[in-house]
């Protein structure tokens, strides 16, 4: 029978036996998969795991130094890496969602690649890919994130992805990871947290990517999600976000004639993101988010409620 524990206990002698002395290193997202996967890693081999933490600058509010806190004090080897200028650079003038995914993804590659080559004779390369990862790869949207596809041609490639691959979470879905990380005894709101696209807020704001508008975004995601947290929401929820349409409209403030942002607010059920429908979220909770992203965040004058499902959606609009 599969339980958390047994999963764990077989796991770490797995991962003993195979990586033995060997040092590892793993990008972290400060998501579940990769933090459980850092743990299982974490346990079975100590000091010879290196954790990497990439900041893309297009993270939520906060996100980089508070999930950099949170890893050190789960003991994690944790180098963080803001290399949200070199991510931001690449990005100026790129509307197009391909593109904008290819951007982010060889410029991870370079950040991770110039990282790994610095810890000495690294062997292997882990990774928190669960089963969902493998099947929708193969979609047209599972683009690359900090899950390295390994499926390109080797000489060419960069020194990290010639290393051996361990990826301990491949035959699970989300659900069971979360089990795995709760019976490590790791933070309930870790374990909990949403899922968020490896590109980040790059997908959510529709047309080209300026500094100005991801502060924007990550205020208005903020106000969203700290709501559906007070109003004890979010954990009904399976993935959670605001969009920023390329979208001015017309609105009043005042006696004055405003011509301002329209952002979307996008909420989920699921259980593996492979299918989704939007959440009848309660009209006063709606309402009050509304008032207080127009209220609270300078440039927004509009806020309108996704109501998709996927298919023929997809969760994120890009
Ligand atoms: P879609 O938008 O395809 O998303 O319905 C399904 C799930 O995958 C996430 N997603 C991504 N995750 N890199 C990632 O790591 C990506 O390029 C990417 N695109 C979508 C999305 O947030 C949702 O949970």
């Amino acid at each position: 029978d599969w339980t958390p524990d047994s999963f764990v206990e077989e796991t770490v002698a797995k991962l003993q036996a195979q990586i033995r002395n060997d040092k590892v290193v793993l990008g972290l997202s400060g998501g579940v998969d990769s933090s459980v996967a850092a743990m299982l890693l974490h346990k079975a081999i100590g000091e010879n795991l290196y954790c990497i933490f990439v900041n893309n600058g297009l993270l939520r509010k906060n996100e980089y130094t508070d999930v950099l806190e949170q890893y050190k004090g789960m003991g994690l080897n944790v180098k963080g890496v803001d290399a949200s200028a070199r991510f931001l650079d690449a990005l100026a003038g790129i509307s197009d969602p391909e593109l904008k995914r290819k951007a982010i993804g060889r410029v991870f590659i370079e950040v991770f690649d110039d990282e790994a080559q610095q810890i000495q004779d690294v062997k292997w390369l882990a990774q928190g890919t669960i089963y969902p990862d493998i099947i929708e790869s193969v979609s047209a949207t599972g683009g690359p994130s900090v899950t390295i596809k390994s499926h390109h041609n080797v000489g060419g490639l960069p020194d990290f992805m010639k290393l051996k691959i361990a990826e301990p979470l491949k035959a699970l879905f989300k659900d069971e990871v979360r089990r795995v990380g709760a019976s490590m005894g790791m933070d309930k709101a870790l374990l909990g947290r949403h899922p968020f696209p490896g590109p980040g807020l790059a997908i959510r704001i529709l047309g080209d990517i300026t500094p100005e508008k991801v502060r924007l975004l990550q205020e208005v995601d903020a106000v969203f999600i700290n709501g559906l947290k007070n109003a004890g929401l979010y954990d009904k929820v399976w993935q959670a976000g605001a969009i920023l349409l390329p979208v001015n409209s017309v609105g009043v403030m005042g006696d004055e004639r405003t011509y301002e942002k329209c952002v979307a607010l996008r909420a989920v059920e699921s259980t593996d993101g492979m299918t989704a429908d939007w959440v009848n979220l309660p009209y006063e909770f709606l309402q009050k988010t509304s008032n207080d992203i127009i209220n609270k965040v300078k440039g927004v004058n509009r806020v309108v409620y996704d109501i998709s499902s996927k298919p023929p959606a997809t969760i994120e609009w890009e």
